[in-house]
């Protein structure tokens, strides 16, 4: 396989996911249209096997590792990848250990640790935790399953681009948010293959905006430090294949603050009756702060919808 996603891959992707997986349908608000500007519909990934729409990629990358007798699987996340790993090992019956921030939310470990896996707490950067499970797959023999930097992984996320071209061929924008980049590579290629015209935008939070960073630069910028309610979102850098890929298909890459999130959230929530996590609203920030649906229909990746009950108090606006 090479490097990259390929519109062949993801629809392999698809052919495999099919059964498997929700073909999560665009959702549609009258209300959200006139606030964003324009026709959006939402897809609704939070409503996806797993409560995000990780378990796309893993499945794919594991129906491999599945195929060729491998043992186990490992992976390092901050939480919606290791649940989908967990969810996909149980499926194949491979063991299944994952590397997790003592940070992560307790509603990701304890799903991902309901499927069967082996769970173990490092730290809070992504380095070390990638550098441990690289070392748990050297001892056990097990087969790493990284969270975006893979061809398999990125052609699963992009069986999102195929099935949202496939029920709405008239969209003229495509709103993606962006951590390491393996959702917005995947989802960008099934694009740009079928619909070149189509606009892809990517939005990271203002506290982890990497991408943005990197084009800027004219190089893959690697952040010291990163931060934002977005916790699927904080990665430190993009990762070496998702990096040119979004350099060739993102037209643009955005910022929105913590606190047009944590709006999004709650409008998500009491319009679309939908529970979608920080780093699954933080696209409809950016579409609905700036008006973006303006310049035509348009949709928007709500990614996840695994929150922590307990932190939802938190976020309630003081009037
Ligand atoms: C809900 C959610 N949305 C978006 C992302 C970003 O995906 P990627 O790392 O492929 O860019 C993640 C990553 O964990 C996530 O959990």
């Amino acid at each position: 396989m090479s490097d990259r996603p390929t519109l062949q891959s993801i629809r392999e992707a698809k052919h495999r996911l099919q059964g498997i997986i929700h073909e999560t349908p665009l959702i549609e608000s009258r209300s959200l249209s006139a606030l964003m500007g324009g026709p959006v519909k939402f897809k609704p990934e939070c409503l996806q096997v797993t409560g995000s729409f990780k378990i796309r990629g893993a499945f794919n990358r594991m129906a491999h590792v599945a195929q060729q007798g491998g043992a186990g699987v490992v992976t390092a996340s901050s939480g919606n990848h290791g649940q989908a790993v967990a969810w996909a090992a149980r499926y194949f019956g491979l063991k299944a250990q994952i590397v997790v921030p003592t940070t992560a939310p307790a509603i990701k470990v304890a799903a991902a640790e309901a499927f069967g896996a082996q769970m173990e707490f490092l730290g809070t950067h992504s380095r070390e935790r990638l550098e441990r499970a690289q070392q748990i797959a050297d001892e056990k023999g097990y087969v790493f399953v990284p969270p975006y930097d893979d061809p398999a992984i990125m052609s699963g996320q992009g069986t999102i681009g195929l099935e949202i071209l496939d029920e709405w061929p008239s969209v003229r924008t495509v709103v993606v948010p962006i951590g390491g980049g393996g959702l917005i590579s995947g989802i960008a290629t099934a694009i740009k293959a079928l619909s070149p015209d189509v606009r892809v935008v990517g939005v990271e939070p203002k506290g982890a905006s990497k991408a943005l960073l990197s084009r800027q630069a004219g190089k893959r910028v690697e952040l010291s430090h990163t931060n934002s309610v977005a916790d699927g979102l904080i990665s430190l850098a993009l990762g070496t294949l998702t990096y040119p890929i979004i350099e060739q298909h993102v037209d643009e890459l955005v910022t929105v603050p913590d606190s047009d999130i944590i709006d999004a959230f709650w409008l998500l929530f009491t319009r679309l009756k939908l529970v979608v996590e920080p780093s699954g609203a933080t696209a409809a920030a950016y579409v609905l702060k700036h008006r973006l649906a303006l310049e035509g229909p348009t949709v928007v990746v709500l990614s996840g919808g695994n929150v922590d009950p307990h932190k939802i108090p938190a976020m309630i606006p003081v009037v």
